[in-house]
């Protein structure tokens, strides 16, 4: 688009709102080893999702941004305002906007538009609750300046806004959301599709406990470095189980699939990333019959993932439930 038809199209799309949404996401397998290059499987969960509306702002008002879930720093209702400009340049929400305007506007110039986000995702979770935020906002930007983004030009952008929560992301939760299908991904290698040949029950269950990725990321680099040899040989078995996992995955064998988020689970411990609340749940699960557990995510709180044949999910989540869990979500996956 040249930069007359970009002005005609940003004049018009100043009257316009235009919606757009991006699903949650939990690692099935591999998590932190794929920072360090070996495989993992992620799948987008669209039972919670984000969603990103741009509506026509002020008249020489610039871009504004409502996270409207979040509270307001002086305590108003109706969630946290503020202009894009006035915000630190590391603000994820900046920083998902300023890179789409770069990205489809071309025109450098800023445009008067509210950008309003709100999510059912839980923040801080393991569950791409960022990576989906940012997705949103790059897709509703883009179609609301008259493009159709696809998947593989939004999760580059997204990546970069992953950068600033937290530091060496392996690439693998933009990937997941932005193209919204399950995925098994090595880093560097851009999207693999991955088939699903049996449904997957899944019960995600929410410790309730919030986790930084980017401490516990860090903190397993710092014992990584300690000890090279040691984590990376538990990172080349999580990355096996990686790969017999994609292989009963695709062949529908949900028994085998079960055991290797089991075997996942125990090398996650062994890497210290688990936590007291995510290994109860675990047991709890794989008491009230669940095929397999496993904590998801960067870990030390967050979610953990119960595989379930489809109707043992309602007492597989009540025990989650009666074990602590602060909730849970039945997602099926094919
Ligand atoms: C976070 O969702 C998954 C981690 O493996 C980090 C990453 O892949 O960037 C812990």
């Amino acid at each position: 688009m040249d930069t007359r038809a970009d002005q005609t199209q940003s004049r018009r799309s100043e009257c316009e709102t235009t919606v757009a949404t991006a699903p949650g996401k939990v690692i099935l397998f591999g998590e932190h080893a794929v920072v360090y290059s070996r495989p993992a499987i992620a799948v987008p969960v669209m039972d919670v999702s984000a969603r990103a509306t741009i509506s026509p702002g002020e008249l020489g008002g610039g871009v504004h941004i409502l996270a409207a879930d979040l509270p307001a720093p002086d305590g108003n209702p109706g969630g946290h305002r503020y202009r894009l400009r006035d915000a630190a340049s590391d603000d994820p929400l900046r920083a998902s906007v300023e890179l789409a305007l770069d990205a489809f506007l071309h025109n450098g110039s800023e445009p008067d538009v509210l950008v309003t986000i709100t999510s059912t995702i839980p923040i801080a979770r393991g569950m791409g609750s960022g990576a989906a935020v940012a997705t949103a906002i790059v897709r509703a930007v883009g179609r609301h300046f008259g493009h159709d983004p696809q998947p593989e030009g939004i999760s580059p952008l997204v990546y970069e806004v992953e950068k600033l929560h937290h530091g060496t992301p392996s690439g693998i939760d933009n990937t997941v959301v932005a193209y919204a299908q399950p995925v098994f991904f090595v880093r560097g290698e851009g999207m693999k599709r991955l088939s699903v040949g049996a449904r997957l029950n899944l019960v995600v269950a929410d410790t309730g406990v919030v986790s930084s990725t980017r401490e516990v990321v860090g903190d397993v680099r710092r014992r990584w470095s300690a000890d090279t040899e040691r984590y990376e040989g538990l990172f080349d078995e999580i990355g096996a189980v990686a790969r017999l996992a994609k292989s009963a995955i695709e062949r529908g064998d949900p028994k085998a699939v079960g055991r290797l988020m089991d075997e996942n689970h125990e090398l996650l411990m062994t890497l210290g990333v688990s936590s007291p609340e995510l290994d109860t749940l675990v047991k709890a699960a794989e008491r009230a019959g669940a095929l397999g557990a496993k904590m998801s995510g960067a870990g030390w709180g967050g979610n953990m993932l119960a595989l379930v044949e489809a109707d043992r999910a309602p007492t597989v989540a009540s025990a989650l439930r009666g074990a602590g869990a602060a909730s849970t979500i039945f997602s099926q996956i094919s």
